[in-house]
């Protein structure tokens, strides 16, 4: 699963999709973590879409992404500002991919 510690652990390389992205990252195998407080480690995700059917606000868009090995679209937590910390997403994902940090 996603490392909870990867705001210590890892880079914060740049923004996309109107999010923090969090290396390494090289494109299109290697994608990182995307966001901050809702935070989805895109190397895992494999397109499961539980996270976007369950989030009552709607935090998670599709985006593109291409040649990835896991799948060609990912969930990009967009709107993570809006998030209530319900820890839905967390728990539907069967990858564990996401990681929302209440603090
Ligand atoms: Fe949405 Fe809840 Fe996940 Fe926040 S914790 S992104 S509100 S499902
Ligand atoms: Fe991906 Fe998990 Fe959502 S696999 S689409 S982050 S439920």
């Amino acid at each position: 699963g996603i490392d909870p510690n990867f705001e210590r652990n890892s880079e914060r390389t740049g923004e996309e999709h109107g999010v923090d992205v969090w290396g390494p990252v090289e494109p299109p195998e290697t994608l990182g973590i995307r966001g901050t407080h809702v935070a989805v480690d895109f190397d895992i995700c494999l397109a499961d879409g539980a996270c976007l059917e369950d989030c009552p606000v709607d935090v998670f868009d599709w985006v593109d992404t291409p040649g990835h090995p896991e799948s060609d679209r990912k969930a990009n937590p967009t709107d993570e500002d809006q998030c209530i910390d319900c820890m839905l997403c967390v728990d539907v994902c069967p990858v564990d991919a996401i990681d929302v940090d209440p603090g």
